[in-house]
């Protein structure tokens, strides 16, 4: 039985504190230190363990999962007296590196950084996990285990690799969204009301994810497949070809991962 902490009880925290429990994890295995009473009034409902300090969530914990703001990481683990050797310690913190991590945490400390994105909040998120050289195989199946309670988890090789995921899908939710935001809109110019023109375009946008999930076809074949010559849907992807649609997103992927280096500080 693998008891783990959390440090910091926000929105992320929750969301994967209760995929754990309904995998089947038992709250009573779970622990967590957060000082907002928005978020301890929460917790509570979950039934885990509230913690007073951060030291208590890590004597008391196997792994530790860092879900406290990257602005607010790197002061709460020098803060830490408990012992931290033995344990696991996975990171949500944008942006902070396992370098940073380290030098508060000691070299030889276990620690796993990763990407987590917002649909994690409704069970289907996406998350990149990297291991620093600490880290053994059984911790790793461990941290890969807990991300996905909230969806799908893969690792990265490189952490350089975290700027490139953080580009695609940390920010990507949100480029989906805009396109959504810009289909609703195009389809009220179009005549359609508000109600009707969400309803078809959320449900086309689920569709396409779930078709492109579980075809072994590719985005590309499937675009194609569905795209007869002269006919409606090539109309409307003349116009993306001709605006250099595929130049905008390869430049907005760019610029991410620029800001996200930038972020990082490295
Ligand atoms: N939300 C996502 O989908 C998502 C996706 C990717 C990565 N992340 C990462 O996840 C981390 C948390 O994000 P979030 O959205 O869950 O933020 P959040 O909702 O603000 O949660 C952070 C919680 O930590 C608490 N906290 C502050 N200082 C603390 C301390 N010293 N000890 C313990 N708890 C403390 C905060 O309390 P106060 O409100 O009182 O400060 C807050 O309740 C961030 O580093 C972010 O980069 C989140």
């Amino acid at each position: 039985m693998t008891t783990i902490g959390f440090l910091g009880g926000g929105n992320i925290a929750q969301a994967i504190i209760g995929g754990l429990i309904d995998n089947g994890t038992s709250p009573a295995d779970i622990h967590c230190h957060d000082p907002a009473a928005g978020s301890q009034q929460k917790l509570a409902s979950l039934g885990i363990q509230l913690c007073d300090s951060n030291d208590a969530v890590v004597q008391a914990a196997d792994v530790v999962m860092l879900c406290v703001k990257p602005n607010v990481l790197p002061d709460l683990l020098g803060e830490l007296t408990a012992d931290c050797k033995h344990r696991l310690f996975v990171s949500v913190a944008a942006g902070v590196l396992i370098r940073t991590m380290s030098e508060r945490l000691g070299p030889d400390t276990a620690i796993v950084r990763c990407m987590p994105n917002t649909p994690a909040l409704v069970g289907t998120g996406m998350t990149a996990l990297f291991a620093s050289p600490a880290v053994s195989p059984a911790q790793r199946d461990i941290a890969e285990g807990i991300l996905s309670a909230v969806g799908k988890a893969l690792w990265v090789q490189d952490e350089a690799q975290l700027d490139a995921v953080t580009a695609v899908s940390g920010s990507g939710p949100a480029y989906f969204f805009r396109l959504m935001e810009l289909m609703i809109s195009a389809a009220i110019n179009e005549g359609l009301d508000e109600a009707t023109a969400r309803e078809l375009v959320l449900q086309t946008a689920l569709g396409a994810a779930r078709m492109a999930s579980a075809s072994q076809l590719s985005p590309g074949e499937l675009r194609e497949q569905v795209t007869s010559p002269g006919g409606t849907t090539q109309a409307a992807l003349a116009e993306f070809d001709a605006a250099d649609l595929e130049g905008i997103v390869t430049r907005a992927v760019q610029a991410a991962r620029q800001r996200s280096v930038e972020l990082s500080g490295h």
